[in-house]
């Protein structure tokens, strides 16, 4: 940790293969997109450095891979984390069905419910894919209440609500 950093903290993005978390990552720290990005190999990270008052915070911003052949590697960067992502595609019911049946349950393995260290956030990418909406805003809204997370639409491809997912993680956490 460099002298001028009062704080880091570790996110972590988590979800079914090609949902969006590696283009949200890249929306975020680089404000890029990537159409012919490749699936994640293992783990990925990219850090962010905001300012809150006079203090400087450092966000770890760490992209797991969805596919299941690297669940071990990823499941160790779950540890620390003071935020997490749950991240499906609002084009695909089967990614959201996943976070229920797969990742919330992995997640809470390391971090169990009622454990206030994390703050979770449900993140349903692909918001500009309006035409071929698959999951209704409704049944995620259910979904983020029945468990107390924070809900909201994204577009990594439009940028759409991924300041706004930043924020309100880092928020929930400072
Ligand atoms: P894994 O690394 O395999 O777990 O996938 P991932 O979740 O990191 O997905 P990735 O960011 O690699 O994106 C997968 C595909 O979805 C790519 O073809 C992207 O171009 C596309 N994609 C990602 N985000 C968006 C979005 O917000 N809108 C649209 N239309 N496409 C998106
Ligand atoms: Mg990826």
């Amino acid at each position: 940790m460099d002298y001028e950093t009062h704080y880091t903290f570790k996110v972590i993005l988590l979800g079914s293969p090609a949902v969006g978390k590696s283009n949200l990552l890249n929306r975020m720290i680089h404000n890029k997109f990537d159409e012919n990005i490749k699936s994640t190999i293992g783990i990925d990270f990219g850090t962010k450095v905001i300012k809150i008052g006079d203090k400087t915070i450092k966000a770890q911003i760490w992209d797991t891979a969805g596919q299941e052949n690297y669940k071990s590697i990823a499941r160790a960067y779950y540890k620390g984390a003071v935020g997490a992502l749950l991240v499906y595609d609002i084009t695909d019911a089967k990614t959201f069905q996943s976070l229920q049946d797969i990742w919330l349950p992995r997640l809470r393995n390391e971090h169990p419910e009622g454990d206030s260290d994390i703050r979770i956030m449900l993140i349903g990418n692909k918001s500009d894919l309006t035409a071929k909406r698959a999951v209704a805003k409704e049944d995620a809204q259910a979904f983020a209440d029945q468990n107390k997370f924070i809900f909201l639409e994204t577009s990594a491809l439009d940028a759409s609500n991924v300041d706004n997912t930043f924020n309100t993680v880092s928020s929930e956490i400072y």
